[in-house]
């Protein structure tokens, strides 16, 4: 607890937690960590795309290794547990390890991106490790216009050199990640942990409404093309259509107006919508209808609009033979084996392309998360971490540990 209160104090804003990827903020949570990776035993080292890796050996060096990870970013106005928890138990745990010689390697990584808040293109760290960065994003910019590739240089990478943080399959022998829940549902049922099935697919888009900005006093309400009018809409709209989709949810997060003035009809406006699902399927046609929604909306009000998918990550399952280890370890402890599926991203998502994968979550309070009251107990942190450094101690690789 006391190391999550260390990374919460560096942040971006006086008054609580946000840190976003190459930032000042972001090295100096790499430096605090990395320091405790190294009294954990662990080598650490800072990887080409900026994310923190600490390596404990197995019984001889070089072997393939189990990895353990979450994000060190947060949302802006952040709790402090999401992902922040799972590095530092991770930590703790291979601390515990001793010297106990294993069977394999562990590594935990600290991913610097994982909430996409900077260049709004989510999980930079796992897809860069996970090998599926796509250069391409080294020209997104930031809300300030400083493109990626210019604030890696900044943060003392080499962004041609991205590639190299990514990792050979045979080097992996599984990626888990122990998380809050950020829902209610363990809380719900008076249990501590549980055992993640699968994570939900989601999609994100920019949509870029486009009217006539005028005087407040003069246009009559019949002949405005009201930017904002049109996109509060389309706001109701995700809203009605994913609410008839049940565990389908839809978001409008971000909305800027333009120009943003008391006595001027806005003229423009950006929105950002998420869009999450279990399945697929069931994502891409709400996604869908919302879009050709919003298109009907914008088309009875004059008002032009453009759609732009920013974000999509496929539904990802959780490999039935870690879960069964998550949950042995789960009962182990003396705890009934719940197992849900998450609403939430994770890195787990991206690094499902370079590894089989699990999760293991920790009930935190009401289920709040991406805001600053989200809260767990010291008691709850001890019992997640007794479960997690039992799965580790007790890891055995491939299927067969099923
Ligand atoms: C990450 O926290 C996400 O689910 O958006
Ligand atoms: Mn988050
Ligand atoms: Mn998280």
């Amino acid at each position: 607890m006391a190391r999550i209160a260390a990374l919460a104090a560096l942040s971006e804003q006086p008054d609580g937690l946000t840190r976003t990827y190459l930032t000042p903020q972001h090295q100096q949570a790499n430096e605090l960590v990395a320091g405790w990776m190294q009294e954990a035993g662990l080598h650490a080292r800072i990887d080409a795309a900026g994310n923190v890796v600490g390596r404990r050996e197995g019984r001889e060096p070089g072997l393939p290794c189990l990895m353990l990870g979450s994000h060190l970013d947060s949302v802006r106005n952040a709790g402090v547990y999401d992902g922040m928890l799972g590095v530092v138990t991770a930590i703790e745990c291979v601390a515990a390890l001793g010297d106990t010689p294993l069977p394999f390697a562990i590594e935990i990584v600290g991913f610097g991106d994982e909430e996409g808040v900077r260049f709004q293109a989510t999980m930079l760290g796992s897809r860069a490790v996970a090998g599926t960065f796509d250069p391409a994003l080294l020209d997104l910019t930031d809300r300030d216009g400083v493109p990626m590739r210019e604030a890696m240089a900044r943060f003392g990478l080499d962004p041609t050199r991205i590639g190299e943080a990514a990792r050979r399959r045979e080097d992996v022998l599984a990626y888990v990640e122990y998380h809050i829940e950020q829902g209610p549902v363990l809380e719900d049922e008076g249990l501590p942990v549980g055992v993640v099935t699968a994570i939900n697919g989601q999609a994100r888009f920019r949509l870029t409404f486009e009217g006539m900005a005028g005087h407040a006093g003069t246009v009559p309400m019949g002949l405005r093309r009201d930017a904002l009018a049109a996109a509060a809409e389309c706001v109701l709209v995700a809203e009605r259509l994913a609410g008839e989709r049940p565990q389908a949810v839809a978001t409008v997060g971000q909305a800027s107006v333009s120009p943003g003035a008391t006595n001027v009809i806005p003229g423009a406006v950006v929105l950002s919508l998420d869009v999450r699902a279990p399945d697929d399927g069931v994502r891409d046609a709400l996604a869908a209808d919302i879009l050709a929604a919003c298109e009907a909306t914008c088309a009875k009000r004059n008002v032009r609009l453009a759609c732009e998918r920013t974000h999509q990550l496929g539904s990802c399952a959780c490999a039935p033979w870690l879960r069964g280890q998550l949950a042995a370890a789960v009962a182990a402890e003396g705890h009934p084996v719940r197992e849900l599926p998450s609403g939430a991203g994770h890195d787990a998502m991206a690094m499902a392309a370079l590894a089989d994968v699990a999760m293991l979550f920790l009930r935190c309070e009401r289920g709040i998360s991406h805001h600053p009251a989200e809260a767990i107990t010291a008691e709850d942190a001890a019992i997640g971490a007794r479960v997690f450094a039992r799965f580790i101690a007790g890891f055995t690789a491939g299927r067969g540990g099923a």
